[in-house]
Formats: C-alpha cells, structure tokens, sequence
C-alpha cells in the first residue's frame, strides 16, 4: 500500500546564499529520502520556504542599507534558483510572508490563547533610548558574565559557547552605535511549554526507537524542566500579534517559522486545486512526517512545535478527522566543516553553492556531499576530496562503466541490448546481488541512513567493474560472440538496476542513462514551475511541483532487442593530470577567508 510521507524541510533564513552546509544539513538528505519515496510509489509531500523574519533578516538588512523586505525577496528568488539547479524536487518552496502563511499563524496564535496556553507578562529588557527602540539579544554586546571574554553577544558567548541572557552582559553596549542600553519593562505573550510536559513526555518515549540516539537524547533531557517561553518580540518586521494594543509587537520568528510546514501544505493544497487534500498527511493516523533540519534546530522542532501542535489538535478539522500528526522522525544532521574549519560567515570560510554551480555540476556537487553526510557526526568539505571523488569513483569507477558497455553494446550488437545465451551462475550471481539491493538500499534510504546506503550502492559499482574485467568480453567476442553478448547483457541488467539505485543521488545523470539505456520519457516525471505574482510583493514568485509517484523502485526488466540511444559521458573529469587536479585544489581553497565579491 502507498504510504503517505511529507517532508518536511527546515527554512533558510533569506539573509545570505545558501552553502554546503545548508545542502549537507537538510537540503540534499530530505531530496533524496523524497525521491526515493517517489520511486517506491509512496505519496510524497516535500515543502519548505524562505525564513523570511526575524531579527537574522532585520540585522543583516540594517547592515546593508536596505529593508528587511527587499532583503528577503532577493534571497528568496536566489534561493529558488540555487534549489532548482541543484535539483531539490520540492512540491512547494514557499516563504513565510505570504498571505496565507500570516493567516494560519495568527488562527494558531489565536487557538492558543483560546484554549489558555498562552499567559502575558511583563519582561525587563534592553532599550537603546539613541535609536528609541528594543534591542535583540543579538544586538548588543558586552562582557560575558561567565568566561569574561570581552566581546560576548547578547544571546550567546562566542568564547565560552553559553547561551546568555543579554541583561546580564557587563558593560552592554549596541552593537549599532556603541551606546549603552538602558532596561525598560516591556509585555510580552509566552507559550506556557509546562502544560505539554505530560503528552511530549509521552510522545517522545513511545516507538523512537528509530529517531537518531543525539535527537531523542537532547530531545527527553529537555522537556522535564520546560516553562513558559516569549513568543513575541518588540520589533517591526513579521507577523502581526492579532490583538489590539499590539501593533509595534510581532510573534516571535521560530513560533511562526515551524508552522510554515502546515500552512504550506495548505498552500499547496489550495493551489492544486483540492483544499482538503493537506489533511492526507497531517489527518491521516497511517501518514509519517520527517523534519529534515540542522544539529541546532533539534529542539525547536522535537519539544517547541510538537507543543504547539499539540495546542491547537483539531485545528481546521471536520468531524471525524482525528488527531494532528506529530513528527514521526525528526533526522538531524550534525555540521559539515570546511577544509578542517568551522563554518564563518563573517570570515567567509564557506563554500556557496551558486558559486561552485558555476564550476562543477550539480551531481558532482550532491555526490561528494552525499558521501560525507555528517549523519552521526560533523563531516568535513575538502577539496582535495571533492575532485578525488569525482574523478575516481564518479568518473572511473561508474561513468566508465556505463560509457565501455553502451559503446561496446552499440558497437557490436548493432545499437541493442543483446540476446543473451544461458546465463552461468557468475552472471546470475551479479544480477541477483544488484536485485536484491533494491531491498537492502531501500531499507537504508527508508531509515534516512542515506550515507550507507550510497556506499552500498557504490560498492555494487565496484563488483559490477570486477566482473565484467573477469569476463572481459571484448577478449571473447573473437572466440564466443553469444558469451561476449551475455556478459553484456548481464552488465546492462546491472546498470539498469544502479541507474534507479543511485538515482535519488544522482538525479540528473540518472535520467540521462534512463534515455541512453533506450527508454522514453523521463524516470521522475517533469518538474512543473509555476509563476506567482503574491499581492503585496514587487516581484514574482516561483513554486515548482516535484515528481510525482512513479512506482519503479523495482528491479530491471531490460529487454534485449531494445535499441541504445547514443551515450555521452556521465561525468566530466576534472583536471587532465596530478598537476592539473592539484591547481583546481588549490584555486578553489584560495576563495575561503576571502571577501566574495
Ligand atoms: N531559519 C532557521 C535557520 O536557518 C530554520 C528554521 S526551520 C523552521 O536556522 F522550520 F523552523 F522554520
Ligand atoms: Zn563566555
């Protein structure tokens, strides 16, 4: 039976390009665990959008001179761009300023004031009396209360890495103008977290066994102690508390932020056409919802919108539709480093994806990453990595693969899959061990231990290589023309079945081989990209539905007879010889630390 599985993607914040960080923490795992539920037939609903709030956008809008809004917009379409290049088949990338994003919020905002979750009180905060405003944490500096490291942020200590509380900065200064703050009484909405101690202790005790050890750890530690957290802050630019006497408040940006996965699904639904059609995933007790997010998000998403979703069960259900689904897994990633370094934006020790979009193409790029998923812990971009795995295991081990015996097969079985002869029982070996892999490979793709499972399939590369230099037909075509036609029949069969193996990895080469093997029409189906103009927005929006279910996860039924396409190489080689390679290397490590124009 076809399951139905959303996914759920965390939201970028549209303040800057997205990195290598962003595709190897969330972007990338949860495109290939939505392919692979496409191929399989599963109904597969993938949303995400642009963060487009909140004192990240605010602050780095001020930096530059511009407004929050015009900041957003641009990264919002880059972010459509980048996605789509790299190939990230989400069924709606939206962003968290639409109309409807706005209205769903405020109903949720609403429901939890109705049912009494939500308290008022009276919070002491930092005023800067120069610019006649609240400051965020981030805002302001100073030194910190714990390690004295002189220049502490507001909200946490780079030196020490605790998180703090701004009021008990020494010596806070506005990191806007150096003034001094003075603490002002400001009333704020909080979301009283105690009340759900019970039922999150509840859900995050039963059937996790599946849930990554770290996620579930920090997850239960944090819950016995919960109390009531601010959900709206004194700044200008977000969502509207729905109140009156609110107007200069805003909800806080991680309490709307995570509800954007309803109320994209919303969206989505409303745009096709069917406006109950969300329900299928978030109604339906058989339907699973995985948040694919960063190590630093975990707590938001496993305790803070469990809560609210607990809050406002019923919501914008009929009779009889039962209870809001909650994450059924929530699979974290840790960080990818740079060459050995922490990320930094500031010291822009960082590798941007449209930047290398420019260079490498975007299965190289979603091959290496994929390879050093930091699934159980941080991983590492290297450079000298990246052209290693290109050349040696993309490249050599399975462009070659495919290029020898397309060439091969076109050359001297005139264009088409042989006839084979009585497979031997090497050649059945082969064909069994790459049948049975849609199991094994699809097990590993199922739990998210996605690294495993492209190694399991490169690994089934290598054995094909191996046997088809045992068999070497083009030796035995001079003496046995039917044997030399088995063996490449049997390889074919092989190479079918990678082609799907690898194919949420490697979607873009994938569907080329799905042509040159001879076959019409494409394996996941067109991408639809639609134009929206949104009241209230100078520019225009895309949203792009992804591939829909297709159901091939299945082992190949190549014909022979089936007339090959002409074939071009798969992968392109990076650098013609040990110097070469090592001077892409070294130009590409020259960009970190360096201002990017
Ligand atoms: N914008 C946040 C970040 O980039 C992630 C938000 S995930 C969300 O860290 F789902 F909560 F929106
Ligand atoms: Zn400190």
């Amino acid at each position: 039976m076809a399951e139905f599985i959303h996914v759920s993607v965390a939201w970028p914040y549209a303040n800057g390009d997205l990195h290598v960080g962003h595709l190897a923490g969330a972007y990338l795992p949860s495109d290939i665990f939505a392919r692979y539920h496409r191929l399989k037939g599963n109904h597969v609903l993938m949303v995400s959008g642009s963060d487009a709030h909140g004192t990240p956008i605010a602050v780095e809008a001020d930096k530059r001179g511009i407004t929050a809004r015009a900041l957003f917009e641009q990264y919002h379409k880059r972010f459509l761009e980048t996605q789509r290049t790299m190939g990230i088949s989400y069924d709606l990338f939206t962003h968290t300023d639409t109309e409807n994003h706005h209205t769903v919020s405020k109903d949720i905002f609403t429901t939890l004031l109705d049912r009494g979750y939500l308290y008022k009180e009276i919070q002491r905060q930092l005023f800067s009396v120069t610019e006649n405003r609240f400051l965020p944490d981030r805002y302001v500096e100073g030194e910190c209360p714990i390690c004295h490291y002189a220049n502490a942020r507001g909200d946490q200590c780079d030196n020490c890495g605790n998180l703090l509380d701004a009021l008990d900065l020494i010596n806070p200064r506005s990191k806007n103008d150096g003034s001094t703050p003075v603490i002002r009484e400001t009333e704020h909405y909080f979301l009283n977290l105690a009340a759900f101690i019970e039922p999150l202790q509840k859900y995050l005790a039963d059937g996790k066994d599946h849930w990554r050890p770290n996620v579930l750890a920090l997850s239960r530690n944090k819950v016995p102690d919960l109390m009531g957290r601010p959900i709206t802050r004194d700044i200008d630019w977000g969502i509207d508390v729905p109140l009156p006497g609110w107007e200069k408040k805003k909800m806080y940006v991680w309490f709307e932020a995570v509800i954007g996965y309803l109320s994209a699904s919303i969206e989505w639904a409303k745009n096709i056409g069917q406006p109950d059609a969300w329900k299928q995933w978030w109604y339906n007790p058989q339907a699973k919802i995985y948040n694919f997010i960063g190590k630093d998000n975990i707590e938001f998403h496993t305790v803070i919108w469990p809560a609210e979703l607990l809050g406002i069960d019923g919501l914008y259900a009929k009779e009889g539709d039962g209870h809001l689904n909650l994450p059924y897994d929530v699979p974290a990633n840790e960080f990818l480093n740079i060459e050995g370094q922490k990320f930094s934006k500031s010291r822009n020790w960082a590798v941007w994806v449209p930047d290398i979009l420019e260079r490498y193409d975007p299965d190289a790029i979603r091959y290496c990453i994929a390879a050093s998923f930091p699934e159980s812990k941080d991983g590492d971009w290297n450079w000298a990595e990246f052209v290693q795995r290109n050349n040696n295991e993309l490249v050599a081990a399975w462009g070659n693969l495919v290029n020898r015996m397309l060439g091969f097969a076109r050359k001297n079985f005139d264009g088409k899959v042989p006839t084979p002869a009585a497979l031997s029982d090497e050649d059945k070996a082969i064909i069994a061990q790459s049948e049975a892999a849609f199991e094994t490979i699809g097990e590993l793709l199922n739990t998210v231990k996605l690294r495993s499972a492209l190694n399991e399939a490169m690994a089934l590369v290598r054995d094909t290589n191996a046997y088809l230099d045992r068999r070497a037909p083009w030796k035995r075509i001079k003496e046995d023309r039917d044997d030399a036609g088995t063996a490449v029949y049997t390889v074919l069969r092989v190479i079918d079945n990678l082609k799907l193996l690898l194919a949420p990895f490697l979607p873009f080469t994938a569907e080329r081989l799905h042509g040159y093997l001879g076959y019409q029409g494409s394996l996941f189906g067109e991408q639809v990209i639609r134009a929206y103009q949104e009241a209230g927005h100078s520019h225009d929006g895309l949203t792009y539905d992804g591939s829909k279910a297709t159901g091939t996860w299945q082992p190949s039924q190549l014909a022979a007879g089936q007339a090959l396409a002409e074939p071009a190489p798969l992968f392109k080689k990076l650098g013609a010889n040990t110097a070469e390679e090592q001077a892409i290397i070294e130009s590409e490590r020259a960009y970190l630390g360096q201002t990017r124009d």
